[in-house]
């Protein structure tokens, strides 16, 4: 198990009979899921992914990324929500934030078409000037305008970097394995294409040729990534509570939930897990916040954000609950060292490992917080590796449809998402939105 969850701080606000009670809830939860019988059963290709996937498809993946990494100094990934966020959050997680400046025989790493900002991309054009460049543009639908702006602008840059013939060689494109403009733009301009499944959404896709390829090419092994999902796979399909921590979180979380916690707060000692922790807020926002239901995620990176939100969280309104992520085995060490004058007080750490301190600061705040009537959901990771991240990853995604399923959703649809789209069409002057456009800029006025 690379995965145990840790009760000790949230037993004071949830019973053993409450969560005993909640058993047979998350028992047809998890009989909808297994059976393929809920709402959005035909996106559940992520659940055998860690043994199903396309062997071919994965060997054509790991080539790829040799010949990414042999030709250029920085592989630009296009794409946004589910199409980015699950390679940034390994990346990071397994490399470091600091991936772009660690000493390294791989590719830096950039992402593009995650926003409209002209500012964001316009950085990244300068950064990429006189360096090698390729692109690996993901998106399922292919229509998804932030991408398709970025992807434009970077085809061209490469086009008249290196010619038509030069360009094909550095634009891998991820998309539908058949339907959708850039798939078949893609086939007429010979460009390699990978598939994104028709059954896996973005959110849960990470695992698949949209997140493989970026992690492949950061040097990240994604055999055992994969391997560590599996495990997990195999590891939590027991319907009982008690003995499937899966589970159990999905049970704490809507126990939580209908006590008033409308807030979660993913909460990690580790800078490395910042972009884990946004992929978590896709995973849970988007799954699980429609039809006026789910709970808000939300995240935090303590001990740096104690000294931000730390007073809200102990004291503010107490409609929230937070998830510890946990790392047993940090890796690093960092001795403190001794000071001769003892300037700061704090030769009482003089030898001790940094994280030592930090691990002391993580049990002081649990308590800090269970005193601040904020429970503490604690998630235990073994250690920083492929296999438990894997195993991770495919946790959180079960959990997450079973606590969908509990709640009452489809957790696998998006609707909401379009209504910004259709504004935000309408007010460009996009054809065929002329009444949305002339009723929107009424409003606006
Ligand atoms: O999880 C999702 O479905 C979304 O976040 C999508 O991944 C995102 O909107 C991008 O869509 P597409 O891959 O079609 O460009």
């Amino acid at each position: 198990m690379s995965i145990k969850l840790n009760e000790k701080y949230v037993e004071k606000f949830v019973s053993k009979e409450e969560l005993a009670a909640m058993q047979e809830e998350i028992s047809r939860a998890a009989d909808i899921l297994d059976s393929r019988s809920g709402a959005g059963s035909d996106f559940l290709g992520w659940v055998d992914l860690p043994e199903n996937y396309d062997k071919c498809e994965f060997a054509a993946i790991k080539e790829a990324a040799e010949k990414i990494k042999k030709s250029c100094d920085i592989l630009v990934v296009i794409g946004i929500g589910g199409s980015y966020l699950g390679a940034r959050a390994v990346i990071e997680f397994l490399k470091s934030p600091l991936y772009n400046n660690l000493k390294k025989d791989t590719p830096d790493i950039y992402y593009a078409g995650n926003s409209l900002s002209a500012t964001a991309l316009s950085e990244l054009l300068s950064i990429c000037e006189g360096k090698d460049i390729c692109i690996n543009v993901i998106s399922k639908s292919g229509t998804t305008t932030e991408p398709a702006v970025a992807f434009r602008i970077f085809r061209n840059l490469l086009e008249e970097k290196y010619g038509k013939e030069g360009a094909r060689e550095r634009i891998f494109v991820t998309t539908d394995r058949e339907k959708g403009t850039l798939k078949s733009f893609s086939d007429e301009s010979g460009y390699k294409t990978f598939v994104v499944p028709d059954d896996v959404g973005g959110r849960f896709s990470v695992l698949t040729a949209v997140g493989l390829l970026p992690i492949a090419v950061a040097g990240i092994d994604i055999d055992k990534l994969m391997e560590g999902a599996n495990t997990a796979r195999l590891a939590l399909c027991d319907k009982d509570i008690e003995k499937n921590d899966c589970y159990k979180y999905a049970a704490v979380r809507n126990i939580l939930l209908r006590k008033g916690k409308v807030t979660e707060i993913f909460v990690s000692y580790e800078p490395y897990a910042q972009m884990f922790s946004e992929w978590w807020k896709q995973l849970y926002g988007e799954s699980e916040g429609k039809d006026g239901k789910g709970i808000y995620p939300a995240s935090a990176i303590f001990s740096t954000d104690l000294h931000s939100l730390g007073q809200y969280i102990q004291e503010g309104q107490r409609t929230i609950f937070e998830t510890v992520l946990d790392v047993k085995d940090s890796m690093a060490e960092m001795p403190i060292p001794d000071d001769a004058n003892n300037i700061d007080g704090l030769n009482f750490l003089s030898g001790k490992d940094l994280d030592f301190v930090n691990k002391n600061a993580m049990k002081g705040t649990l308590l800090a917080h269970m005193d601040g009537n904020v429970p503490n959901i604690v998630i235990e990771l073994d250690k920083k590796d492929e296999h438990s991240l894997g195993y991770m990853i495919y946790f959180f995604e079960k959990a997450c449809a079973v606590s969908g399923y509990t709640l009452g959703v489809n957790p696998f649809n998006q609707p909401g998402v379009e209504a910004y789209k259709k504004n935000m069409f309408a007010l460009l002057g996009k054809p065929g939105y002329e009444e949305q456009k002339k009723a929107l800029d009424e409003r606006l006025k």
